[in-house]
């Protein structure tokens, strides 16, 4: 089978993918040029992500192509222990527990430990766009990309001086490992992973020797572990915050880009979560479930497994293709339609499931939540510019819009409805 994740219709229409996939009799498929095991449907994905023991995590962050010796040996040096996706048990089990303790998990500590945050910060981005009413924006670069990372960054204790330098190596952290970049791009991108690691163990070093941990992120990690390595050591805990700062920001904007193409796509959606703020949650929701921002994720197999009537070897690489689990007609009714509000949508697999669950799961749906209500409010006008070009960038897990172009109007939204017919590009009925 042929999976070309990086040019052609995988890259503007990914379903389409998915579904020739599901309809193929044979339940896992070995794409030979990508060198990995496609697993695609419901109950197979599921299983596999919550089986840490056969479906292993250790090279779940490391590169999907054979990395040029250049590129290697600077990836040698990184010496980053593993903590959150790429750890295995029993180390796993050791720093979910600290991750836990430390980062809010819960709706109910998401709303109360990082609420104020969100709001602030969804506030100023969302208060600059409605000041250039007529204009035409571009929302990715201005908001969608820029929420989550402000957000992580005021979670950890970052300052705002460094935003432009960790956007940079966490766009190329993904480039790096989940891309197609040619030898010498390789090799800069593998030098910004080096640098940003070193980053941030300056960043938590600084904190030690300041001996005030603070009440941020790594504050608390670093009072969590009271001196003691077998419960957490310094290193893990600059890890910890070099996988959040990734994790918790290209994650979300994708999440925000989908769901504000979906909403504004469609003028109907966009008046429905006008005139009714409380539908927003359910709309979130079908969003993860329709176009996951992280679509595809690795597991390395540690024993022969059997998976449907296929064996797939040990020490096989699996691209596990959530967006297509998420599309399987045996979970979903009428899969292929955006249905908001939909009774099955629980059933989706875009945080992950089992031991590896998404730990910033409350936190990207607060974040997208507060986003489209706070934008409903402020802008209800806001409509897609006409002639949309979609495109993604060319990787194997992150589905991320590079643009989406809109108008910040004054137009009620009825009135949109009723005039806005050239700009309605409906994607949700893709
Ligand atoms: C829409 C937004 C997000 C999506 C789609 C998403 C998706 C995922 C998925 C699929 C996993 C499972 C990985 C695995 O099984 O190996 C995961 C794990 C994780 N996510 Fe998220 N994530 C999102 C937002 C966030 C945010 C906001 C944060 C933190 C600020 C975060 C932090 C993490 C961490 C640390 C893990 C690893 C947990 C572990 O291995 O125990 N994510 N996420």
């Amino acid at each position: 089978m042929l999976l070309n994740p990086f040019a052609g219709v995988y890259l503007t229409d990914p379903a389409r993918t998915w579904r020739h996939i599901l309809d193929d009799p044979g339940e896992v498929h070995y794409a030979e040029d990508l060198g990995l095991w496609l697993i695609s449907r419901h109950a197979d994905v599921r299983r596999a992500l919550a089986d840490a023991t056969t479906f292993t995590n250790a090279l779940t962050l490391a590169p999907v192509y054979q990395v040029c010796p250049e590129a290697m040996s600077v990836l040698m040096r990184l010496d980053a222990p593993p903590t959150t996706a790429a750890a295995d048990p029993p180390v796993h089990h050791r720093t979910r527990r600290a991750l836990r303790a430390t980062f809010a998990n819960t709706a109910e500590r998401v709303e109360t430990e990082y609420g104020a945050i969100v709001r602030r910060r969804v506030d100023q981005l969302v208060s600059r766009l409605a000041a250039r009413r007529g204009e035409r924006v571009d929302l990715i670069p201005e908001l969608a990309t820029e929420l989550p990372l402000l957000v992580v960054l005021d979670i950890l204790g970052v300052p705002d001086a460094d935003i432009a330098r960790i956007r940079s190596w966490a766009d190329g952290q993904i480039a790096l490992v989940w891309g197609q970049p040619d030898p010498a791009e390789q090799v800069r991108l593998a030098q910004g992973l080096l640098d940003f690691w070193h980053y941030c163990e300056e960043l938590v070093d600084q904190r030690v020797d300041g001996g005030q941990p603070g009440d941020d992120f790594i504050g608390r990690a670093l009072t969590y572990r009271d001196d003691d390595d077998a419960v957490l050591s310094v290193p893990e805990v600059a890890s910890l915050a070099f996988n959040l700062l990734v994790a918790g920001h290209e994650t979300t904007a994708g999440l925000l880009a989908h769901a504000l193409d979906q909403a504004l796509s469609n003028p109907r959606h966009w008046s429905a979560l006008t005139a009714d703020r409380g539908a927003v949650g359910a709309f979130v929701a079908e969003t993860l479930r329709f176009a996951p921002a992280i679509d595809g994720w690795l597991r390395v197999t540690s024993r022969d497994v059997t998976v449907g009537t296929v064996t797939i070897p040990a020490g096989a690489r699996c691209l596990l293709l959530i967006g297509a689990a998420n599309r399987d007609p045996a979970v979903f009714a009428h899969p292929d339609q955006f249905t908001p509000g939909r009774a099955d949508v629980g059933n989706h697999l875009s945080f992950g499931h089992g031991p590896h669950f998404c730990i910033g799961a409350g936190l990207a749906r607060l974040e997208a939540e507060i986003t489209i209500t706070r934008l409903t409010e402020a802008i209800p006008g806001l409509r897609l510019a006409t002639a949309q070009q979609r495109s993604y960038k060319p990787n194997v897990a992150f589905r991320a819009h590079d643009t989406l172009l809109a108008v910040i109007d004054s137009v009620a939204p009825a009135e949109a409805s009723a005039t806005s017919g050239a700009a309605a590009t409906d994607a949700a009925a893709a």
